[in-house]
């Protein structure tokens, strides 16, 4: 008899204690996969508290919701990327929040389903979409793309200081249909989606971030680290020019690490790196913030007009 594929939850404790999770609090999972960071979440809040999972690949909401049928009261999971974030919150009015939560990268569950395209253990048709009603896989992009335009993905997201001799390669041996030569990597959001997830968070409101990836980290790193600055002009200007304010607050000064005992429970988290910021907000932005928001919810009878969004996203970046 086989045992059911499972997904460990990677750094537990740690991310539960990051987001400092109360009871009766509202918190967002990004990255809901199957459920584990959810699970300890839902019961750390309880009584009273709300989640919203979000999650790209279909197959995970389907195992999460299975898994979450007796917090069936307390969560909301949509099938959604999480760049979406801000549009995700207010079509549900689910805002301002406690926490929020993103685990990057890839579940195990997705990892070893040979069908999916994305293991480089197993070989499998070239596909890597997480959400598989999506057009483009990464076979029409490999076989696709120009030398230089695949040089430049395996560069920028992929960090690879070899990219022109192993694009070269790739571009030899076309077409590729298989998944041994390459690994997703999903960054291209990230960075967007953050910066959405400090404006929905209320009063010393936590991001947890965990990445698996050095260029995911230094996405992350960056931009608490600038946003937990009042200044950000470039150290020749000697008076401050910027008018950038800190709108978060460093938790963990150092990066959280797996303990070697979870490291050999489950090898998969040994590159796992949590971050954590609370947001620091004032009264008068907090209310003016969740006002414009509830008025966007209500004008757009959910969904987000994007004049009205971007406009208040300037309203934002320029408190
Ligand atoms: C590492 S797993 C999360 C595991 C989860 N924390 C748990 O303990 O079960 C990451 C999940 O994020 C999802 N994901 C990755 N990028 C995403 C994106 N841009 N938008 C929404 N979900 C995404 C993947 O489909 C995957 O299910």
């Amino acid at each position: 008899m086989t045992s059911a594929p499972t997904h460990i939850p990677v750094l537990l404790k740690e991310t539960i204690e990051a987001l400092a999770v109360q009871p009766g609090g509202r918190y967002i999972d990004c990255t809901l996969g199957a459920g584990g960071h959810t699970v300890a979440i839902l019961d750390r809040s309880s009584p009273g508290g709300q989640l919203l999972g979000i999650d790209a690949d279909p197959e995970a909401i389907k195992i999460a919701r299975a898994r979450l049928e007796a917090y069936s009261s307390s969560i909301l999971l949509v099938n959604e990327n999480f760049v979406d974030l801000e549009a995700i919150c207010i079509k549900y009015d689910f805002l301002p929040v406690h926490g929020i939560l993103f685990d990057l990268g890839l579940s195990s569950l997705q990892l070893n389903s040979r069908g999916r395209g994305f293991s480089f253990q197993h070989d499998a048709p070239l596909d890597m979409r997480l959400n598989p009603s999506q057009e483009i896989t990464a076979a029409d992009i490999i076989n696709t793309s120009s030398e230089a335009e695949l040089a430049h993905l395996l560069k920028t997201y992929g960090e690879e200081g070899y990219s022109h001799q192993i694009t070269h390669r790739i571009v030899q041996e076309r077409p590729i249909k298989t998944t041994l030569q390459l690994v997703n990597h999903e960054f291209e959001n990230l960075e967007a989606a953050l910066k959405r997830a400090i404006n929905l968070l209320g009063f010393d409101g936590r991001l947890v971030v965990i990445s698996y990836h050095s260029l995911e980290d230094r996405i992350v790193k960056q931009l608490m680290q600038r946003e937990s600055k009042d200044c950000i002009c470039p150290p020749s200007v000697p008076t401050c020019v910027c008018g950038h304010r800190a709108c978060l607050r460093l938790i963990n000064k150092r990066v959280i690490t797996p303990s070697p005992a979870e490291v050999q429970l489950n090898p998969r988290s040994r590159s796992a790196k949590l971050r954590v910021a609370e947001r620091i907000i004032t009264h008068d932005e907090y209310y003016r913030t969740t006002e414009e928001y509830r008025f966007s919810a209500q004008v757009n009878g959910g969904w987000r007009r994007p004049a009205l969004l971007e406009k208040l996203r300037v309203t934002f970046s320029a408190l």
